[in-house]
């Protein structure tokens, strides 16, 4: 394997220098600490991080050094690692303030005692779901952008997986924006988009909600069609989800056309990379320069993973 020699690159310019050099594989060197190995996985999204036990407390340097790695690949994955609720609690922040995670549909947290842990899980207990979002597709999606204030990482880590199905998929906003036609491109300038609030990304309504019936009167936060990264200050469409979305003052048919044009661009989209989960992967992607979907699997296989998502800001153009 080509492993050019990048090593005396600083950590906090490693990531950028290996992308430069289009390495398949290179060690981004810390000081006082042994760094980690970066390995691209899809066209200018996602790589693998190697050489880290995640379960041991992280050097700053070294957590630098990874925050730098995902700003630029958008998701990275970790293999192979054996994390309690705390260790990923822990290393989820060393990216900031963890969010809240959505409550079950009793009201409370899906997991006793860690209000900041979601599961996504199809298995049920005495026919109770233990987690969120069943074996079915989960549509393309941003999380949680039907909040004001967004999380900038989402961060998924495998504890019972399928091996076909379930795969998780991934896509830049980055670029969905930067390859948008001219006049689909004037047409979003200064536009907002209200992100519904009523249903999650498997189409489930979500507790205290009422179906909807009217996309411009139904309850959802209102952010820039396109956002400026607050970290890398490049613009990315934000698109939400497509159910139930709204181009805030346009006529009802208006929004749909282009809200349906716009999503259109987005599916067609043609380098998305997809994670086929392992048990003990982690994988932590940019929640505000990517979208991401779930396929469906078989619902008598047992899929849980555990989520936490780091909050950011109000996202804005
Ligand atoms: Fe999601």
């Amino acid at each position: 394997m080509d492993t050019p020699d990048i090593s005396t690159a600083s950590s906090s310019k490693g990531a950028a220098a290996i992308a430069r050099s289009g390495a398949l594989r290179a060690h981004v060197a810390v000081d006082g600490d042994a760094g980690f190995d970066v390995v691209p996985l899809g066209p200018g999204i996602a790589a693998d991080i190697v050489g880290l036990d995640l379960s041991a407390p992280l050097a700053d340097a070294t957590a630098r050094a990874l925050r730098d790695a995902w700003l630029h690949y958008m998701v990275l994955r970790f293999s192979d690692q054996q994390l309690s609720k705390e260790a990923l609690l822990a290393f989820s922040r060393r990216f900031g303030q963890l969010d809240r995670a959505p409550i079950n549909s009793k009201g409370s947290s899906w997991i006793d005692g860690y209000p900041d842990l979601a599961v996504m899980s199809n298995v049920k207990i005495d026919g109770a779901p233990v987690g969120s979002l069943g074996f079915g597709e989960a549509v393309w999606h941003t999380d949680m952008s039907y909040q004001e204030v967004t999380p900038s990482a989402a961060l998924l880590y495998g504890l019972e997986v399928t091996d076909t199905g379930g795969e998780t998929g991934f896509m830049s906003m980055y670029e969905a924006y930067d390859s948008l036609p001219a006049d689909l491109k004037a047409a979003v300038e200064g536009g907002q988009i209200k992100h519904d609030a009523s249903y999650n990304s498997a189409g489930q309504l979500r507790k205290g909600f009422t179906p909807v019936t009217d996309v411009r009167v139904s309850p959802g936060a209102l952010h820039p069609i396109v956002i400026r990264h607050p970290e890398t200050g490049r613009r990315a469409l934000f698109l939400g989800r497509r159910p139930n979305g709204y181009v805030v003052g346009l006529p009802l048919e208006e929004s749909e056309a282009l809200l349906d044009r716009l999503w259109a661009h987005a599916y067609a989209q043609p380098n998305t990379w997809f994670q086929k989960w392992r048990v003990g992967d982690l994988v932590m992607w940019d929640n505000r320069c990517t979208m991401h979907k779930r396929t469906a699997f078989d619902e008598s296989l047992r899929r849980y993973l555990l989520r936490t998502t780091v909050v950011d800001r109000r996202p804005s153009a």
